[in-house]
């Protein structure tokens, strides 16, 4: 019988795009997928260290797949792979009560099929988190993988630094895949039925090959048959220069949602963050940014309780969300990550104190996302159909070039990776009610 695997994936984007390199792998060296933990003879858990609890949630699950490899019969592989295993190593075994049997870290997926297999042939954990720098991957699942769109890294590694962040300890430093693979990789999943693309990088404006910057990339993606859009994530916000909003404007398949991250809007917060921007420079980006791109929204990351953050700091947050207006925000309570710098700094805002600041940031964000969704209201917007709705068989979803989710009945001849134009009537929630108004 044949071996079967099973991955289940937390944290980022990038965690998502690296469990289909894993089972890319472990596919071309025989291993089948499972439908269930149940089923596999290997669990992966591809983990997160971002904060202190993703990283409970992880050993929470792990002492659930323990349970399952002891009760047992049939021998049953554990591994952790990802952020947390970078970081922890050998003390996830201890951290697990010795249930793991192999802990393998993101520059070492190339050797996960041997691995495993080694791991499942001996009586002790098997620990692989040696250091690559030049590890880029690519993703090659065999089964063509379901829906539209899909992520592809670009870059792996962050050379950063913000003192809060752990993830130039656990992704290493910065590397760009070099074009023509991510190239061939993008022509291959359009080829499998992809339509949306999404490119991948802890600080994807650094992007370089060469001479081909994140613009000349976009450029280079853009005619690729069967595409319909392409996107990116994260950009440093300072370093999302002319050219690249330019690029942006310049290509129509290329989304206008661009995710910038301010964390804070205190300057004084920002240099103790070691984010190399004032609040002004920031809000300089977004304006130039809307001054290229016609239609342009942001996203946005935040983090509140950074240690030292007055009420007045926190203030400066609110200001900047307030004054402009994101699509939507993840926001964060600060959680202290040992061995970064700001690990050193007293975390000296207390728990319910955090709590309420972000109670009051999401507030605020809610009433500012509605505002939005309500200014497209009898507007037309063209959408690409992007799957069908959770809620209704009747209908589907679809997305603006800005990202903005539309809902519209399913009419004949209607299919995903269509794209059409939608009269906005209505909002649900978080997506806008739309009428067809004819192919785009
Ligand atoms: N590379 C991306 C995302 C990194 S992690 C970027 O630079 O934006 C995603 C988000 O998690 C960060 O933007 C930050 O807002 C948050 N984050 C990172 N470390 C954190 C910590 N120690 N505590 C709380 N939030 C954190
Ligand atoms: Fe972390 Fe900063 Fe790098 Fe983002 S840019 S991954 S927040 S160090
Ligand atoms: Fe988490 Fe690692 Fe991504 S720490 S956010 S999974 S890069």
């Amino acid at each position: 019988m044949s071996r079967r695997f099973y991955v289940e994936t937390y944290g980022c984007q990038m965690n998502a795009y690296d469990s289909q390199v894993m089972a890319g792998g472990l596919e071309r060296a025989g291993w089948e997928p499972a439908a269930c933990p149940e089923e596999a003879d290997l669990v992966l858990v591809n983990t997160c260290a971002v904060r202190e609890h993703a990283e409970r949630r992880v050993l929470g699950r792990l002492s659930q797949l323990a349970a399952l490899r002891r009760r047992r019969e049939r021998p049953l592989v554990l591994g952790v792979v990802g952020c947390m295993a970078q970081r922890l190593g050998a003390d996830l075994v201890a951290a697990t009560g010795g249930c793991v049997d192999l802990v393998v870290g993101p520059d070492q997926y190339d050797r996960l099929p041997d691995l495993a297999a080694a791991a499942a042939a001996r009586g002790e954990a098997l620990i692989c988190t040696e250091r690559d720098h030049g590890a880029v991957y690519r993703a090659k699942p065999r089964t063509a993988p379901p829906g539209g769109s899909h992520f592809v890294a670009v870059m792996r590694g962050c050379d950063n630094y913000c003192a809060y962040c752990v993830v130039p300890y656990t992704r290493g430093r910065e590397r760009s895949k070099p074009w023509r693979q991510v190239r061939d990789e993008v022509a291959d999943l359009a080829a499998r039925g992809a339509f949306e693309v999404v490119l991948l990088g802890q600080s994807v404006s650094n992007y370089r090959d060469g001479d081909v910057d994140l613009a000349g990339l976009l450029e280079r993606l853009h005619d690729i048959p069967g595409l319909q859009s392409l996107r990116f994530l994260t950009s440093y916000p300072t370093d999302a220069s002319e050219r690249l909003l330019r690029t942006v404007a310049a290509l129509p398949k290329v989304g206008t949602e661009l995710h910038l991250p301010f964390q804070a809007g205190s300057d004084r917060i920002l240099a103790a963050m070691n984010r190399r921007y004032t609040v002004a420079e920031y809000e300089a980006v977004l304006d130039r940014a809307r001054g290229l791109i016609p239609d342009a929204l942001f996203t946005t990351d935040i983090i509140v309780g950074f240690p030292g953050e007055t009420e007045a700091d926190f203030a400066g947050t609110l200001s900047v969300v307030e004054r402009q207006g994101f699509a939507s925000a993840f926001t964060f309570k600060y959680s202290a990550r040992a061995g970064t710098r700001a690990a050193r700094l007293p975390d000296d805002v207390p728990r319910p104190v955090k709590e309420e600041r972000l109670a009051r940031l999401n507030a605020l964000q809610s009433r500012k996302t509605r505002e939005l969704l309500e200014s497209q209201l009898e507007r037309t917007l063209e959408i690409v159909l992007d799957e069908p709705s959770k809620k209704r068989e009747t209908q589907l979803r679809g997305r603006s070039r800005n990202n903005l989710r539309v809902i519209v009945d399913r009419a004949p001849g209607l299919r995903l990776g269509v794209r059409v134009r939608a009269r906005i009537n209505a909002i649900a929630g978080t997506t806008l009610i739309g009428t067809l108004a004819g192919e785009a």
